[in-house]
């Protein structure tokens, strides 16, 4: 499977580098080795990290690049998902080996009633196809098709040291929202390392909040291969700065646990309606307000042309423009962009068969692969020898 895809980074950064890909590296490097600019003239534009950047995409090679994300069914899907993770998913696919599934295996961390697991698990792989997701190409199935991931969990489990795990930010947040901290919830950074070292992963698309499990999978990947032999790969995370975190209605991060989201394909009146109910300060409307400051503006920047963009930032710092005009177009332009995969959502609601029939081809795929790494990990540790 596979043609030869640009790689667009050297595949790891000395210690200290982040290793969120720029994705403009690539072609900044093309830029510096045709002529050979003096980068100080970036300065200006670009911060020192970035510059740095550019001289490490230098080191470009032509390999496959495997990429890979899951998403777990716990609710339906909002536009935090969409912005932060899923339109990266689904732009990946045209250039890339695209991997990627619904994590009901950690879905079950939260206690969900059984028949929310199943509902849920099906309306993300509705989503997901009627959002663009190419069924032929990509692999996409679900988690718990392919239980060899939850034995590789179990190797992995045994060279994690607790600290790593005890360290873990979402692990500590959850149990502060009331999650009641079971094993499984504990456990489920091990599990998110399992999910992406069975396929042999290079890159894996996801929002801010899961860069430390990325961290996590690395570590383990780099214990597992010194103790053992080099088995897997060691993965890196692709992290777009400016969608990292989508703000929700009241202000904090837009997620499922926090009842704070727009879904994708919630009714239009109820989108328009959750709009408006933005949470914004109190400035009247007739003062200057700070656009970077404003939930509403963030999630217009996501939406808006950069013209229009400019336009309401003009309005917002010379007063004289209420939030509830930037509320109203906002919801126009939040309906307009999702109209167009209403239809498909609507038309695949009526075949599940075929949902049904494109996780199980997926599964089919996905558990060849993990089969094969299963094996690897089980002689190199001394099973079944
Ligand atoms: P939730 O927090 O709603 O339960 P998930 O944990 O299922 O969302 O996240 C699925 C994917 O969407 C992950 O890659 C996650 O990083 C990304 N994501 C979730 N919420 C946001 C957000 N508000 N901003 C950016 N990315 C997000
Ligand atoms: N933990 C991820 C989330 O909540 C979901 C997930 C499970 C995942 N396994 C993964 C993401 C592997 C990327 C790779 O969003």
């Amino acid at each position: 499977m596979g043609a030869k895809y640009k790689k667009y980074l050297a595949p790891q950064f000395p210690a200290g580098f982040t290793n969120t890909i720029y994705p403009h590296a690539g072609f900044s490097g093309l830029l510096l080795c045709c002529k050979s600019v003096d980068i100080s003239c970036f300065n200006r534009y670009f911060s020192a990290n970035d510059c740095l950047f550019f001289l490490f995409s230098f080191w470009t090679t032509e390999v496959t690049l495997r990429v890979l994300s899951g998403i777990q069914p716990s609710g339906r899907l909002h536009i935090g998902n969409f912005f932060g993770a899923i339109r990266q998913h689904l732009q990946l696919q045209a250039e890339h080996d695209c991997f990627y599934f619904i994590a009901d295996y950690h879905a079950l961390t939260g206690n969900p009633k059984p028949a929310d697991v199943a509902r849920y698990t099906l309306d993300v792989a509705m989503d997901y196809i009627a959002l663009g997701l190419d069924t032929e190409k990509t692999v996409f199935w679900r988690q718990s098709d392919v239980p060899e991931v939850t034995e590789l969990t179990w190797l992995l489990s045994c060279v994690t040291p607790m600290g790593l795990l005890q360290r873990c930010v979402s692990f500590k947040d959850k149990v502060a929202q009331g999650f009641s901290p079971n094993h499984g919830l504990f456990a489920y950074p091990v599990l998110q390392a399992a999910d992406i070292l069975i396929y042999k992963s290079d890159l894996v698309p996801v929002g801010a909040d899961q860069k430390q499990h990325i961290e996590v999978t690395r570590d383990i990947a780099i214990r597992f291969n010194s103790n053992y032999g080099e088995i897997f790969t060691v993965p890196t995370e692709y992290i777009i700065e400016s969608v990292a975190v989508i703000p929700g209605t009241d202000g904090r991060k837009m997620s499922k646990s926090y009842g704070n989201t727009i879904e994708i394909f919630e009714p239009q009146e109820s989108v328009r309606k959750k709009i408006m109910r933005i949470v914004t300060d109190s400035t009247p409307i007739e003062e200057p307000k700070d656009p970077d400051k404003c939930n509403v503006f963030a999630l217009l920047k996501l939406l808006a042309s950069p013209q229009e963009l400019a336009e309401w930032e003009n309005r917002y710092r010379s007063g004289g423009t209420g939030y509830a005009q930037a509320k109203k177009r906002l919801a126009e332009l939040m309906i307009d962009y999702f109209k167009p995969f209403r239809q498909k959502r609507a038309e695949l609601e009526k075949n599940i068969d075929y949902i049904k029939e494109v996780l199980t081809k997926g599964a089919k795929r996905a558990k060849a692969i993990a089969a094969e790494t299963l094996a690897q990990a089980r002689k190199a540790v001394g099973l079944g020898a």
